[in-house]
């Protein structure tokens, strides 16, 4: 099964300058508790941003030019990357947006983290078509122990 993982402003963007736009701790907590155990499939350039593997998850960087990078998996494609892991495996693609824009295509899961609130970025979220989407679940906080602004946890599936 495949999984995108995403936290996406109300605006859409979802990154600037290579980096995050937010420190909401309950979505980092989220995003640990979700994958964790889990094989997780970036993009080169949120590696690159990470700077380093994810602990307790098998890490695979998708790269049509990196040759080693310690500690992960490299993959040409995202069928590539897919295709390391069984059927039954849960996988995660997180993120940037352009392997979520190879990914929405092929995806069964949606874990959205709705940041209530507009930030400046120059990476976007790909647009996607909800309505081929089913709403699993729905769990909304008016704002974090150390974050000022609304935020949701979505889950969907493909219809
Ligand atoms: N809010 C969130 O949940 C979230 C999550 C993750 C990331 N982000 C943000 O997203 C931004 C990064 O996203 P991005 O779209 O710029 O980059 P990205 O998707 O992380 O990585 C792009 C790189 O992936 C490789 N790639 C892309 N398509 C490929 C293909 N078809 N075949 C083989 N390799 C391919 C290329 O690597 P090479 O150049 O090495 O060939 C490309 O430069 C950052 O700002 C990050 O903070 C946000």
């Amino acid at each position: 099964m495949v999984s995108i993982i995403v936290a996406v402003a109300q605006n859409g963007t979802i990154g600037d300058k290579n980096s995050l736009l937010w420190h909401i701790s309950e979505d980092m907590r989220f995003f640990k508790r979700t994958t964790s155990g889990h094989p997780v499939i970036m993009g080169r350039k949120t590696y690159d941003s990470l700077g380093r593997p994810l602990p307790n998850r098998t890490n695979v960087v998708i790269s049509r030019t990196a040759e080693h990078i310690e500690g992960c998996t490299i993959a040409r494609s995202l069928e590539e990357a897919i295709a390391l892991f069984p059927d039954h495996e849960e996988i995660f693609i997180i993120g940037g947006a352009q392997i979520y824009a190879l990914a929405l295509e092929i995806a069964d899961r949606i874990y959205i983290t709705r940041v209530e609130h507009d930030y400046e970025g120059d990476t976007s979220f790909p647009s996607w078509d909800e309505s081929k989407w089913q709403l699993l679940s729905r769990d909304s906080y008016p704002c974090g122990e150390k974050y000022p602004h609304p935020f949701a946890f979505e889950i969907y599936e493909r219809k």
